[in-house]
């Protein structure tokens, strides 16, 4: 994780137990917001995560308790509140019939029975005293979650879990995975089947052989390679990778009367699903627990990775007496293997450069398996993180893959204590890697920086961010082929690409005829990304997704943004007077404002609305929701809003027309009554929409 520039804590969540000031208190909620919407748009949108699960963990846990200590910092777009991440890629977006929920954790046997305490002790509350519970014990298959939806058992929709509520329509690439049934016989009129793809190891070490064979390039784990098998538009290439299935729940169904998950998964098997052999029903906690632990311990002999083990209350009536609390249900838990961890030698400390100039540093290791892979680099996050662990080249450490993503250096290994005479400190270099400009640290930042604006690894990252899914998503121009055009110096700056011609572009390497056809095409349908992707793609440092989308419809356009006062800025949901500020100060660099007008002279979208509709019963009106709906997702309401030609801001102001408000609505409802903005419920958007 790359911690925000003005701190170190957004990377030490326990260095948030202390926080002194409601300032810093403010600063560090949004600095955890923002490391986790990045961790999210890696993880979900990029397929390639940059923290652990555990890291990942550790700082959702510390947003949650700063915000249950700090009520009046909870915001709406807050990861805490939302299910997951806004899925982000061409395919088709498709609503889950009922969202697919996530799991919370146990690591430990007290954990485990703690789970259990909470849901008796909740079934108490609902007047189940005592109930004889009976457990099934799963492994829990580390893959991408799958909607499977069955009409009078012809498989007609599958979809990717997204964020929950909204996944992406894969079921071309579905279709291509034998082992997941087309035609179900006897089937009800309704059904939908929820499971796990995955790519087995022996599939998945054949697929990068082969790949390593072609002179392609090999993926890093089981797990991305399914995942990004399985988001691909043509499924020609998904039916090339070999993906496997594991059901384990049945999930929305009409016409079938099941009354225990054990009895889904027996109906799932015995209608041609693949449902995991060693599944158990246990009946006593103690019971439970020793499974997990024996999972834990096949983990290394199965053909397949798994990441946990999941415990689920069988009996479906008491599932739905129980619920969810946000995205976790009541009725089921994960067992989070403890992380694996290994020593070796730290060989150096190297150091990459950011696009804004940041240096970061990373661990190379000698070589190590760990966890079912060999590892040789490891994430540090700063400087203050390498003083604090205290870690020399030339020494054993120990490091640590958790959940199955980018290992983490901890700390010396034990017996480096009985060192005499340890070698020195690193120390960031005095001047930059890759321009040798002698590098700055200013007072009060948490990075060493390279200051040249024209460092050649600065200019290469902030190209790549430009093009990246996220941003202009401008498909044939990876991270090769930016530092090719930027190595031939056809590009220095975003605003370059738009200038690109075909004579420019037909004599370079890897590029045939077809290819620069197609990429001058994307480069010109990148054109039609909304103001939001614009914003993002700028790549100015506290602008994740969430806060790009926030800025374009608060602001409307980029003329606002840029005539904005800070605390103007500070306005917008989610942004923190120290981050706007620090927003401000980018938005008036002359380089900005330069970009900005390059890219406005190149026909990018620098106004919301690109996809509003122009006429509708709402044109013209700006709506806020807030609190929870009875029927419709927050997100569905927005969509319903924007398609009638409304526009959808994050927080109320003087322009707000209408505050539409659900269940514990918050302070958004305080402000509008104080500003008079007209308050309507669901039943009443609806009216406006049938207008
Ligand atoms: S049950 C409410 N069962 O774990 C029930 N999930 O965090 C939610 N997973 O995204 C899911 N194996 O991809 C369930 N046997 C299993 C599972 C499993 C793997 C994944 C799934 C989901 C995540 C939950």
């Amino acid at each position: 994780m790359s911690p925000r520039r003005r701190s170190s804590t957004a990377s030490d969540p326990a260095a948030h137990a202390a926080a002194p000031e409601a300032a810093d208190t403010a600063q560090q909620a949004q600095q955890l917001r923002a490391a986790l919407e990045r961790a999210n748009h890696r993880y979900y949108a990029l397929d390639d995560p940059e923290i652990a699960d555990d890291a990942y963990d550790g700082l959702l846990d510390a947003l949650r308790r700063l915000e249950a200590e700090h009520p009046e910092l909870r915001t709406e777009d807050s990861p805490t509140q939302r299910v997951g991440a806004e899925p982000v890629s061409r395919l088709q977006k498709v609503a889950h019939l009922e969202p697919m929920l996530s799991l919370p954790n146990a690591r430990t046997p007290e954990e485990l029975r703690q789970w259990v305490t909470r849901m008796r002790t909740h079934l108490a509350r609902e007047g189940i005293d005592d109930p004889a519970i009976e457990y099934v014990v799963e492994p829990k298959v580390d893959g991408l979650a799958i909607s499977l939806v069955y009409r009078n058992g012809v498989l007609q929709r599958g979809a990717t879990r997204g964020n929950g509520e909204i996944g992406e329509d894969v079921t071309h690439n579905l279709r291509t995975i034998t082992s997941i049934p087309q035609r179900i016989e006897h089937a009800p009129e309704l059904v939908e089947i929820r499971g796990e793809v995955y790519m087995s190891l022996h599939d998945f070490a054949a697929l990068n052989e082969r790949r390593a064979e072609a002179g392609e390039s090999t993926f890093m784990n089981p797990r991305n390679s399914a995942a990004g098998t399985i988001r691909q538009l043509d499924p020609k290439l998904a039916a090339q990778r070999p993906l496997s299935f594991s059901a384990y729940q049945v999930g929305v169904s009409e016409g079938l009367e099941l009354s225990t998950h054990w009895e889904a998964l027996e109906w799932m098997a015995g209608h041609g699903f693949p449902v995991n052999r060693d599944v158990e029903l246990k009946r006593d906690e103690e019971d439970v627990i020793a499974q997990c632990q024996s999972w834990e311990k096949r983990r290394g002999s199965l053909d397949f990775e798994i990441d946990g083990a999941v415990v689920k209350l069988s009996d479906l009536a008491l599932q739905r007496r129980l619920g969810s609390v946000g995205r976790d249900p009541r009725w089921a838990v994960a067992w989070k293997f403890a992380p694996t961890t290994a020593v070796t030698r730290l060989q150096k400390i190297a150091w990459n450069v950011g696009r804004s100039g940041d240096l970061h540093p990373y661990a190379m290791l000698e070589p190590v398996h760990v966890g079912g892979v060999t590892i040789k680099l490891a994430t540090l996050h700063n400087e203050e993180d390498l003083r604090r662990k205290d870690i020399r080249p030339g020494e054993d450490v120990i490091v640590l893959r958790a959940g199955d993503v980018i290992p983490q250096v901890i700390s010396p290994a034990p017996h480096v204590a009985e060192h005499k005479r340890r070698p020195p400190r690193p120390r960031p270099p005095a001047r930059c890697p890759f321009c040798d400009t002698e590098t700055v640290k200013p007072d009060g930042a948490v990075f060493t920086q390279c200051p040249n604006r024209d460092c050649p690894e600065r200019r290469w990252q902030l190209l790549k961010h430009f093009c990246s899914r996220g941003g202009m998503d401008i498909a044939g121009l990876g991270d090769k082929q930016v530092a090719m055009l930027l190595r031939r110096r056809l590009v220095s700056t975003p605003a370059d690409f738009y200038a690109l011609s075909e004579e420019q572009l037909l004599g370079l390497e890897r590029f045939a005829e077809s290819s620069v056809r197609n990429l001058l095409a994307a480069i010109d349908q990148s054109r039609q990304r909304p103001f939001a992707r614009v914003l993002f793609a700028l790549g100015i440092e506290e602008v994740g997704e969430v806060t790009a989308q926030s800025l374009a419809s608060h602001f409307g356009d980029i003329d606002a943004l840029l005539a904005a006062p800070a605390e103007a800025i500070a306005e917008v949901a989610g942004i923190g007077s120290k981050t706007a500020a620090v927003l401000r100060e980018a938005l008036d660099d002359d380089g900005m404002r330069a970009l900005i007008a390059a890219l406005r002279q190149a026909g990018l979208k620098f106004e919301q609305g690109g996809l509003a509709a122009t006429d509708g019963p709402l044109v013209g009106k700006v709506f806020v929701l807030t609190g929870t709906l009875p029927k419709l997702s927050r997100e569905q309401a927005a969509e319903r809003v924007r398609s009638a030609g409304g526009r959808v801001s994050s927080s109320v102001s003087q322009k707000t027309d209408y505050l539409v408000v659900g269940d514990s609505p918050g302070s958004k409802l305080a402000k509008a009554e104080r500003l008079g903005v007209a308050v309507v419920d669901e039943a009443q958007l609806l009216a406006l929409l049938d207008h």
